[in-house]
């Protein structure tokens, strides 16, 4: 590194300490010490009080604390300089207006943004539809699941019937998704090949989850019922492999039986004879 250059970054580092021992920063707790706990975004807000702090102890628990997604992918902003660390020339975008949400998480998640945005939910954006955090919440972001359309959420701005149909229509397929992926582990573990099997649910499953943002009831309906046929369609050939074993134990069954009468009769023979 070149002197003025390690004298620049000497000179920023005391800069950013004067800094953060100015805002009086708690240190970061023990237990999470991986790279994006360290941000300055994080050391900074985690000693802030009220609105400014809880989103990082919320975010904590989040599937994208997890994955490492911290404050800066959706937020913007430089997050290793805490002097500008908030500065628009560096990106920072500030609170995302309601209107900008789906475009800050469809950065990430394109195929959901693309559903999203051709459904009644995302053509009412701004005109009183829910945008992505409205089902999902902002810092604490877990793991989906069809929990999500429950009777308090979905309808708060209109009738609950709707949202009933589409959720007992995905339960139904789900449950079928999940008999069939247990069984077709359980006859991975008496090492049968299952590849094809396992490629076929991958793909029903990937077709099921791109309903969750198609909100359209009919549509919603159509399609798990033409997904719960690919998955009888699977299921049947999980049957024949349950027939193909029944038939080899039967047989197996036979030829011991077979081996016991033969040695019967010539144990008879013998005794007649001698
Ligand atoms: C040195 C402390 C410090 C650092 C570092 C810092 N912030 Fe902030 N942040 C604040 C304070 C104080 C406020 C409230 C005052 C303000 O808006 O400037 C704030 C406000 C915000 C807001 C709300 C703005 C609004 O309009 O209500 C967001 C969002 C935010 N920060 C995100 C970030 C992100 C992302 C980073 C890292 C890239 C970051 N902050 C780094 C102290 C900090
Ligand atoms: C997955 C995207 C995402 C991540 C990661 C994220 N935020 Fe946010 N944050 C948002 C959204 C979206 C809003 C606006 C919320 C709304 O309208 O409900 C917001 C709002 C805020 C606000 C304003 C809160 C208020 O009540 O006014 C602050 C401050 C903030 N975030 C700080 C942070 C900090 C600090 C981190 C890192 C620990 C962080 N955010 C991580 C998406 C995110
Ligand atoms: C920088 C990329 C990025 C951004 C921006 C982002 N996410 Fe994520 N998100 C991820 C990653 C990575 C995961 C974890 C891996 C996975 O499940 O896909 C994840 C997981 C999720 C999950 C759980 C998925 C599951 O399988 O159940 C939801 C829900 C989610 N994000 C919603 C949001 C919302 C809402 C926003 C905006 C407020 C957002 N994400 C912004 C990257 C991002
Ligand atoms: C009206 C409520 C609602 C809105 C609005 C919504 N989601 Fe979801 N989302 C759900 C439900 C319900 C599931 C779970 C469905 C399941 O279990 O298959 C889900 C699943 C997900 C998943 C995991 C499954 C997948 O398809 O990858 C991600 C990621 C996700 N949503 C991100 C987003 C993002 C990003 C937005 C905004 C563009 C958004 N969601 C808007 C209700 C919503
Ligand atoms: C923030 C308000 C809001 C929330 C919360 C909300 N919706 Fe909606 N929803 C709308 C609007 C606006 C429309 C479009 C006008 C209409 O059809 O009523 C709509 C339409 C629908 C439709 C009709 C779609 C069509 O193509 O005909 C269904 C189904 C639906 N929502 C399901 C849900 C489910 C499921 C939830 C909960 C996970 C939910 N909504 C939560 C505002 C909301």
């Amino acid at each position: 590194m070149k002197p003025e250059r390690r004298a620049m970054k000497n000179l920023t580092s005391s800069i950013t300490l004067a800094f953060l021992g100015a805002c009086m920063i708690t240190p970061v707790a023990a237990a999470v010490v991986s790279p994006p706990q360290e941000i300055v975004c994080i050391r900074c807000h985690g000693g802030q009080p009220g609105r400014l702090g809880e989103p990082v102890k919320l975010w904590r628990e989040s599937i994208h604390a997890a994955n490492n997604v911290a404050c800066n992918e959706c937020h913007g902003g430089d997050p290793n300089d805490a002097v500008n660390a908030m500065s628009p020339a560096r990106g920072f975008l500030g609170v995302p207006k309601e209107t900008d949400i789906p475009g800050v998480c469809g950065r990430c998640h394109v195929g959901v943004l693309k559903d999203y945005l051709a459904s009644a939910h995302g053509r009412a954006l701004g005109k009183g539809g829910p945008t992505c955090v409205t089902c999902h919440g902002n810092h604490l972001v877990v793991k989906a699941t069809l929990d999500i359309i429950n009777e308090k959420r979905c309808s708060a701005c209109h009738g609950y019937e709707r949202a009933r149909t589409i959720r007992e229509a995905m339960q139904q397929t789900e449950g079928l998704i999940l008999s069939i992926s247990g069984r077709i582990d359980g006859y991975k573990g008496e090492g049968i090949d299952t590849e094809r099997l396992e490629k076929g649910l991958f793909s029903v499953r990937n077709s099921f989850h791109s309903l969750s943002h198609n909100v359209d009831a009919e549509m919603v309906k159509r399609e798990s019922a033409r997904i719960n046929a690919e998955l009888n369609g699977i299921a049947a050939s999980l049957g024949k492999i349950d027939e193909q074993r029944k038939n080899r134990r039967l047989a197996g069954v036979g030829v011991v039986g077979g081996a016991l009468l033969a040695a019967l009769i010539l144990y008879v023979l013998r005794r007649s004879y001698d």
